[in-house]
């Protein structure tokens, strides 16, 4: 699919890589609806894209919420005229080990919550799930011939320290992405996944320096991805008709 013709849904859109994806694919001449819980980050979304020759729309939604998600689609489906690409990007992370032990008194306690187990598996795979679900249904009946789902997990996918939601949720993507690839293609619909290692935004603005810098020294590129070189495996995904089914890890060679 030409860059050109894409009319996309980016979820997470009002921050970090969704929004760079969404400047990208605008400077390409695409139409993008960015979506997000946070309203006013959408709105600097859209003014960032004023001067690109795509056209960027702002949608608040909650990729939890099946009706929210359902309200959606319709509504980019109505401002962009169309739809054939879904960015299944918005994610959190809550981190924290499964069980602790007290140093001093060896006590044993749960450590990771129930309610962070949820929060991370709702918004990375349950939203991803509902997003598609929607957006297939509005391709196949609209008679859409050519449709793409791009799903962002993360190098946490093979199973990190600390992550047992986080990896979980991720690498679950990436089996969906498969399934999807062989359910959807008879109906013309491709899928991809992308696994980032550490990539610029804000998620990493809040750490400290210390931290990050031990988080860098495991990476063989020693630095952190920037997010137009995540968007280069976005673009590839699009681009190329032959491709589904698969994840492309840009990570700089880390393995967690
Ligand atoms: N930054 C990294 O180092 C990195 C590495 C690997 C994977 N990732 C993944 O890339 C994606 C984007 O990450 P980022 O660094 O740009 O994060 P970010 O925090 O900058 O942006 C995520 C966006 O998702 C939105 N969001 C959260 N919950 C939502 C919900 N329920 N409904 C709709 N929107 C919601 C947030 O408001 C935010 O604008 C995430 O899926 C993340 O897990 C990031």
């Amino acid at each position: 699919m030409k860059l050109s013709a894409v009319r996309a849904i980016i979820t997470g859109g009002g921050s970090g890589m969704g929004r760079a994806f969404a400047l990208h694919l605008a400077s390409e001449g695409a139409s993008v609806a960015v979506a997000d819980i946070a309203e006013e980050a959408l709105a600097d979304t859209v003014n960032a894209a004023s001067d690109l020759p795509g056209k960027v729309c702002a949608i608040t939604a909650d990729v939890t919420d099946e009706a929210s998600v359902h309200n959606l689609v319709q509504e980019a489906r109505e401002q962009l005229g169309g739809l054939n690409v879904l960015i299944n990007n918005a994610g959190i992370f809550r981190d924290g080990l499964l069980v602790k032990v007290d140093r001093e008194t060896k006590k044993v306690s749960r450590a990771m919550s129930l309610e962070q187990w949820n929060q991370v598996l709702n918004v990375d795979l349950t939203g991803p799930f509902l997003c598609t679900r929607e957006f297939t249904t509005s391709c196949i009946d609209g008679g859409v011939s050519d449709a793409v789902v791009v799903n962002i997990s993360s190098v946490a996918r093979h199973g990190n320290t600390g992550q047992s939601n986080y990896s979980a949720a991720k690498a679950g993507l990436v089996a969906d992405t498969k399934l999807w690839a062989q359910e959807l293609a008879r109906y013309g619909i491709r899928t991809g996944a992308i696994a980032p290692g550490f990539v610029q935004t804000p998620i990493l603005d809040g750490m400290r320096p210390e931290v990050l810098e031990r988080m860098v020294s495991v990476v063989p590129l020693k630095r952190v991805a920037l997010p137009e070189e995540v968007f280069l495996g976005v673009k590839f995904i699009i681009e190329c008709d032959y491709f589904t089914g698969r994840c492309i890890d840009i990570d700089g060679g880390m393995v967690v």
